[in-house]
């Protein structure tokens, strides 16, 4: 008989299932320092403090990852949310894709505002012992925007109020999730949780995982038979079997436990808040399963997203009155900022003092 699926076990089973199939993550001693460190600091400051989750996951194909597979998340949502809780007082706790966007220097990504278009080099002047080097200056309709961020920046830096922490897979995210959640336990209601990262659904079991790289072609005599190769690799039981010159690569994916389950009930501080996203790109869905995540987690919050529209409106599905609300930006305001529903709730806070700019559907 097959061994039952994680997703089949009870929330406690697949925990432990789970957790022992993989090894913790190299960083995770000296991450659960950082953050034990972090979280004593604003406890004692009684402070509020939010873990930020933001930016995808990965599911590696090998155990010595050539190939992974991933997902569309950049961290703009995460990374944009945890400015504003800064600037609402709170210590942030931003656990994130490596590599993906981060507070602050978001505003200066590679792809979309490049830093080197910010800058000038300055004439020298005339006085100058180092002819042709003048300094390196941010160029002059960049300044306030620049400042502003710098001063955001520095400030968050200066007063320990950010603590980055990267992840890579699923698996190292789900060991610094359910560490950094139990670390919080001494913050009590002042923990936060906010769980926008895009986390895989589906993942290959660290048993039916293959140590090398696949192979696609002929492997050297010596060593076929001992390697294995993309046609004889993650075929399910029941599944038919390419032939050998099919050159296909079949995938089979268990899913990923639900782990908002044992956060809830285990692993967060009593009497914290959780605020879980949903993202979906059939609208007919969102709200549906939006409210299926909340029921069934029995948390706080849920904010569903539909992929295309993810930067202009926003649902939020509440256990209480009015259980469903959507915050929309005005077709007005939707400038070509990559950052979308959070930086224009904060324009409009910056102009008008609140966020009743934000259109809110029937
Ligand atoms: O980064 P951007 O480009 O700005 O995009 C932002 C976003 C669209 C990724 C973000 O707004 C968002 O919707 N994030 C959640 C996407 C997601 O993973 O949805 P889900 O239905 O798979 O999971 C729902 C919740 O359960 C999530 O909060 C997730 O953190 C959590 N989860 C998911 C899978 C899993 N195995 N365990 C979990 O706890």
């Amino acid at each position: 008989m097959a061994a039952p699926l994680l997703g089949e076990m009870s929330p406690a089973e697949a925990e432990s299932v789970y957790f022992n199939e993989y090894p913790p993550p190299k960083a995770l001693p000296r991450h659960e320092a950082l953050a034990r460190a972090f979280i004593d600091l604003h406890v004692e400051e009684n402070r509020r403090v939010v873990l930020v989750t933001s930016g995808g996951t990965t599911v590696p194909l090998e155990a010595q990852t050539v190939r992974f597979i991933d997902n569309f998340s950049a961290g703009t949502r995460g990374a944009t949310s945890a400015e504003y809780f800064l600037e609402q007082g709170y210590a942030v706790i931003f656990l994130h894709r490596q590599y993906s966007l981060l507070p602050y220097s978001r505003h200066y990504s590679h792809s979309t505002n490049c830093f080197l278009d910010f800058m000038d080099e300055a004439p020298a002047s005339a006085d100058s012992t180092n002819p042709g080097h003048g300094p390196i200056m941010v160029r002059d309709e960049y300044q306030d925007q620049m400042r502003s961020v710098l001063r955001k920046y520095r400030y968050a830096k200066q007063n320990n109020r950010l603590l980055l922490l990267p992840f890579t897979t699923v698996s190292e995210y789900m060991f610094e999730l359910r560490s950094i959640a139990k670390l919080m336990r001494p913050l009590g209601p002042n923990a936060l949780f906010y769980l926008a990262a895009a986390v895989s659904d589906f993942f290959i079991p660290r048993s039916r995982m293959a140590e090398h790289k696949i192979q696609s072609g002929e492997l050297p005599p010596h060593m076929s038979g001992s390697a294995i190769s993309s046609d004889e690799i993650y075929t399910g039981e029941n599944e038919e079997k390419p032939s050998s010159n099919s050159r296909k690569l079949v995938i089979n994916l268990d899913p990923v436990p639900k782990f908002l389950h044992q956060l809830v009930d285990g692993w967060a501080p009593e009497g914290s808040m959780v605020v879980s996203f949903k993202l979906e790109t059939d609208p007919s869905l969102l709200v549906y399963k939006a409210r299926t995540a909340l029921q069934r987690y029995s948390h706080h919050l849920v904010i569903g997203n539909l992929l295309s529209t993810r930067k202009w409106e926003v649902v939020f599905i509440t256990p209480d009155e009015p259980h469903e609300r959507w915050l929309r930006v005005p077709k007005s305001r939707r400038s070509k900022s990559i950052s979308g529903v959070e930086d224009q709730v904060g324009l409009a806070e910056a102009k008008k003092g609140n966020s009743a700019t934000l259109e809110q559907a029937e």
